[in-house]
């Protein structure tokens, strides 16, 4: 379970002080927990249900960019709402971190992409899996990277995971690129691991570990 410190929200973005690495603070009416992260672009937060229709309008949007590599869970004819209140509830439960990314211009726009760790095991294995997905008319800006590297900084240094898997299929070269130079290394491929529009399709495996790690 994650731990909240004693800190106020702020109620607007634009108040956030970028000194401030992370923080969490409880929801101003349900006192939900909230984890806030910002990059020098970049502003990444749980999401809630609140932000079910935006989630929604960013996946219709980006129906085709990320068509190649979408498993069931990124069907647009999803109930998001629904989905969100899942995904509070494995928040709470300590299965799963979801980020939505916002622009720091623009922190109460359009959601801009998210990252998500998900499966989150703890025991003697401290590992969880990394996705993620960056609006189309923002890719090539070096944003993603931007935001992983802040989210996996956190993973590490505050929920003490000691290994992050993420996999690829092989055509996807733009994910390749992202998590080498993030120093994911590759541990292998697995066949026909993941249900692909349909398909079984290959996968590359990589994983970064925390060289750092502590109990
Ligand atoms: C994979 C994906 C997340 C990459 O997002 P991205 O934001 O373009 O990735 P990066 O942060 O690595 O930036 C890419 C490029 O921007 C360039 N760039 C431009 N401006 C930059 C800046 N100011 N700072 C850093 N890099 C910059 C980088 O050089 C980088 O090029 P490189 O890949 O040759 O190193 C994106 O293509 C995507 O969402 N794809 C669809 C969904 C998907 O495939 N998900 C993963 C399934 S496994």
């Amino acid at each position: 379970m994650h731990e909240p410190l004693a800190t106020k929200p702020p109620k607007i973005y634009s108040f956030f002080i970028p000194e401030i690495q992370h923080f969490y603070y409880s929801f101003w009416m349900n006192k939900e927990l909230q984890i806030l992260l910002d990059t020098p672009r970049l502003i990444l937060r749980l999401s809630s249900e609140a932000d079910s229709v935006k989630f929604q309008d960013f996946v219709k949007r980006n129906m085709s960019h990320r068509s190649p590599w979408r498993s069931a869970t990124g069907e647009p004819s999803i109930d998001y709402k629904n989905q969100f209140l899942k995904w509070e509830q494995e928040f709470k439960e300590g299965r799963s971190i979801r980020f939505i990314l916002f622009l720091k211009d623009d922190p109460e726009g359009a959601i801009i992409g998210f990252c998500n760790f998900s499966q989150i095991f703890r025991g003697p294995f401290q590992a969880c899996y990394l996705g993620y997905h960056i609006d189309a008319s923002l890719e090539g800006k070096g944003l993603m990277s931007e935001a992983v590297a802040k989210a996996l900084e956190y993973m590490f240094e505050k929920q003490k995971l000691h290994r992050i898997m993420a996999n690829y299929m092989p055509s996807n070269t733009r994910s390749a690129r992202l998590l080498r130079k993030l120093g994911f290394i590759e541990e292998g491929s697995a066949k026909k691991y993941l249900l692909i529009n349909g398909e079984w399709e290959d996968h590359i495996l990589t994983s970064l570990t925390n060289k750092n790690w502590l109990p």
